[in-house]
C-alpha cells in the first residue's frame, strides 16, 4: 500500500520547512518507504489564490489521503481581514472538519540543546513532558460568540463581546482516554488541568476525568490549577510526564513548555481523531520576519513527519530513525542560526534538511 500525504505548506517559512520533511521522506523511499505527496493550498496562500483560507479542495485531499503534513499558516497583512477569512480560520477549519480533537505536544530537551533554554540547565536537562490538548471544543468553539449591545448590568447600553467555554461529556471522556492511553505508555502520571476553583466548565473537567481514570489504575492522576501549572513549569518542569487540558488552556501551557526546551523550531506535534488519522505540524507559526531566506529551522516539521510515521501508520522503526538521524545531526551536523552555538558549522533551512539526509543514509 502507497501512503498518501496531503502536504499543506501554508504561508511563512512554511513551504521552505515542509519541503525539508518531505526531502526526508522521500529518502526512505529507498528504504523500502512506500509513500506519495500531493500539494493542497491553505491559509493566506489560499485566500489570495482562491478567496477563501479553507478551499473545499483542500478539505477534500485530506478526506482522501491518510495523513497531512501541515506547515504553518498566518499573514499580518491579511489580519484586518473579516475573522472568518483570516489564515488562522485554515487550521482550526482543518481541525473541526477532521474531527481530530486530541492533540500531542511533546517538549523535550535534547542533551545538545541543554544550554539553550533560559531556564539553568539543571532545570531543563531530560527534560520530556507530553501535553495532551483538546483541540476542537472549548472557548475556541463555544456558541454562542459575538458583538453586541450589553442589554442588562452595569454597562448597559455599551458594546459589548462575549465566547463560551463549553465542554460535552463525550469530548472529555474521549480526550481523557487519549490521556491515560498516553500515560500508559510514558511514565504513568497524569496530570489533568483546569480551573475548577472557578469555572463550571473545567469542575466538570476535574469530575469526568476523575471517572475515567477509574479504568486507568496504573495510571497516577492528579489534578493541578491552571495558574499553578504555568508557575511548576517554570519551577520544577521534570515532576511533570502527561498533561492533559482544555484547548484554551493547552494553546498557551503548550506555548510556555515549548520554551523549556531553548527552541521553539525543534517541537513537533501530532493532532489525531478517533482513529488515529492526523494532521502532523511544527507547534511554531509561519514566521514571515525570516520567511523565503533559507533561514527556518525544519527540525520540528521533520520531527513531525517522524510522529506521523509512528501515530497514524505504526511505523516505529522509520520513526527512530528520523529522531536518530536528527539527533545526530544535533551532536555533529551543522545548525542554523536559532540553535547555533560557537564551534558548530552554520546551514541553512536547505542545508539541514540535506544534514537529516546524509545522516540517514549513514545508518545502515
Ligand atoms: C496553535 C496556534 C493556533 C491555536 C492559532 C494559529 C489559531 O496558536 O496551534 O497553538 O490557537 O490553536
Ligand atoms: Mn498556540
Amino acid at each position: 500500500m502507497t501512503l498518501k500525504i496531503a502536504v499543506m505548506p501554508g504561508d511563512g517559512i512554511g513551504p521552505e520547512i515542509t519541503a525539508q520533511a518531505v526531502k526526508v521522506l522521500e529518502a526512505l523511499k529507498t528504504d523500502g518507504l512506500n509513500i506519495e505527496f500531493e500539494h493542497a493550498l491553505i491559509g493566506g496562500v489560499a485566500y489570495r489564490e482562491k478567496g477563501v483560507p479553507l478551499p473545499e479542495e483542500t478539505v477534500a485531499l485530506a478526506k482522501a489521503s491518510d495523513a497531512v503534513l501541515f506547515g504553518a499558516v498566518g499573514d499580518f497583512s491579511l489580519d484586518t481581514l473579516p475573522r472568518h477569512l483570516r489564515p488562522e480560520q485554515a487550521i482550526l477549519g482543518i481541525r473541526k472538519a477532521l474531527n481530530l480533537f486530541a492533540n500531542f505536544r511533546p517538549a523535550m530537551v535534547y542533551d545538545e540543546l541543554a544550554d539553550a533554554s533560559t531556564l539553568r540547565p539543571e532545570i531543563v536537562a531530560g527534560l520530556d513532558i507530553l501535553i495532551v490538548r483538546e483541540l476542537t471544543g472549548d472557548i475556541y468553539f463555544g456558541t454562542p460568540r459575538g458583538n453586541r449591545i450589553a442589554e442588562d448590568g452595569p454597562f448597559k447600553g455599551e458594546r459589548e463581546a462575549f465566547d463560551t467555554m463549553r465542554y460535552a461529556e463525550t469530548e472529555i471522556r474521549r480526550i481523557a482516554h487519549v490521556a491515560f492511553q498516553a500515560a500508559q505508555k510514558r511514565g504513568g502520571k497524569l496530570c489533568s488541568v483546569d480551573k475548577a476553583n472557578v469555572l463550571e466548565t473545567t469542575q466538570f473537567w476535574r469530575d469526568i476525568v476523575t471517572e475515567v481514570g477509574k479504568e486507568y489504575s496504573d495510571v497516577e492522576l492528579s489534578h493541578m490549577y491552571v495558574d499553578n501549572c504555568a508557575m511548576q513549569l517554570l519551577k520544577n518542569p521534570k515532576q511533570f510526564d502527561v498533561i492533559v487540558t482544555g484547548n484554551l488552556f493547552g494553546d498557551i501551557l503548550s506555548d510556555e513548555a515549548s520554551m523549556l526546551t531553548g527552541s521553539i523550531g525543534m517541537l513537533p506535534s501530532a493532532s489525531l481523531n478517533e482513529s488515529n488519522f492526523g494532521l502532523y505540524e511544527p507547534i511554531h507559526g509561519s514566521a514571515p520576519d525570516i520567511a523565503g531566506k533559507d533561514l527556518a529551522n525544519p527540525m520540528a516539521t521533520v520531527l513531525s513527519a517522524a510522529m506521523m510515521l509512528r501515530y497514524t501508520f505504526g511505523l516505529e522503526d522509520y520513526a527512530n530513525r528520523i529522531e536518530s538521524a536528527v539527533k545526530t545531526v544535533l551532536a555533529t551536523g551543522p545548525r542554523t542560526g536559532d540553535i547555533w552555538r560557537d564551534g558548530k558549522a552554520r546551514t541553512g533551512t536547505a542545508g539541514m534538511g540535506d544534514a537529516i539526509v546524509a545522516a540517514l543514509a549513514k545508518q545502515q
